[in-house]
């Protein structure tokens, strides 16, 4: 399908957007090792270039990473990952409201855990949009794509060497949006990419975030979610799974 709408991220960067942080610093590190030119974005660029150093030395002398400020980061690609906390989550897209550039492609990985406002990590906060990515939809440049991905993937797993035993399920208004993010989904080994509809159900996808934390907690385990019974085709699997 990629080959159809002309959109393989063969060619392109991926910006990840706080980076820094344990979830973007897994995915930038598993897109590496998969040969994707990645970008860690940070408030700090000296913080990112340290990131980007930290995942160069685990990848080789091949890996295509480097760091920048968050708004520099946005202005040179199209591409980006967004694993900010909910709490910093709106001001930070209105200040990299005019670094996004028009016609991005934005994915968003943030769980609105009341964590981030003092409570427990593995209840949700309500949002007023419906979920955290419908609120990014509403702040980013109009003519940006929002698909909500990869809330329900441990950010300890992504940053370790095993494969990461996980479906992603992603959700977006836009066949663009959706298409890449399956796609760089099933660069990381083993994951298998769902197409899970609207974006309104990332509202579903991030509970189930707060729900996993609860059972991690609970039987001190790093559980992922697989979805069972579908047909073959609503599987998306890499080359290497
Ligand atoms: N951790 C997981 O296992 C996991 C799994 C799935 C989804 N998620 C979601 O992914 C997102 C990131 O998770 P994380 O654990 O990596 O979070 P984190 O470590 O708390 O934050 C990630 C990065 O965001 C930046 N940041 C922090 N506060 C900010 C603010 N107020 N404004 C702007 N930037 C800020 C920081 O980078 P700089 O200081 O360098 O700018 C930080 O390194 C969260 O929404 C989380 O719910 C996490």
């Amino acid at each position: 399908m990629s080959a159809i709408l002309g959109l393989s991220t063969i060619g392109r960067s991926i910006a990840v957007i706080g980076g820094t942080g344990p979830a973007g610093m897994g995915l930038a590190l598993r897109w590496a090792r998969a040969g994707e030119t990645v970008i860690i974005g940070s408030r700090d660029a000296a913080r990112a270039e340290q990131a980007a150093q930290k995942i160069r030395q685990r990848v080789g002398k091949d890996a295509k990473v480097s760091g920048l400020e968050n708004s520099a980061a946005c202005a040179v690609t199209d591409v980006l990952m967004l694993t900010v906390p909910f709490e910093g989550q709106a001001d930070l897209l209105k200040q990299l409201k005019t670094a996004i550039r028009p016609e991005s492609i934005l994915i968003d990985a943030t769980v609105p855990l009341a964590a981030s406002v003092g409570g427990r990590a593995s209840r949700v906060l309500g949002v007023w949009q419906g979920s955290a990515a419908q609120q990014t939809a509403e702040l980013v440049p109009k003519g940006v794509s929002v698909a909500a991905a990869f809330h329900n993937c441990s950010a300890e797993i992504l940053n370790g060497d095993e494969d990461v035993d996980c479906d992603v399920i992603v959700c977006s208004d836009n066949p663009k949006a959706t298409e890449i993010a399956m796609e760089l989904a099933v660069k990381i080994r083993r994951i298998r990419a769902i197409d899970g509809g609207k974006l309104e159900n990332a509202r579903i996808v991030e509970q189930i975030t707060a729900l996993l934390i609860g059972l991690n907690i609970r039987h001190k385990g790093l559980g992922g979610v697989r979805i069972t019974g579908l047909p073959e085709a609503a599987y998306r699997v890499g080359r290497d799974s």
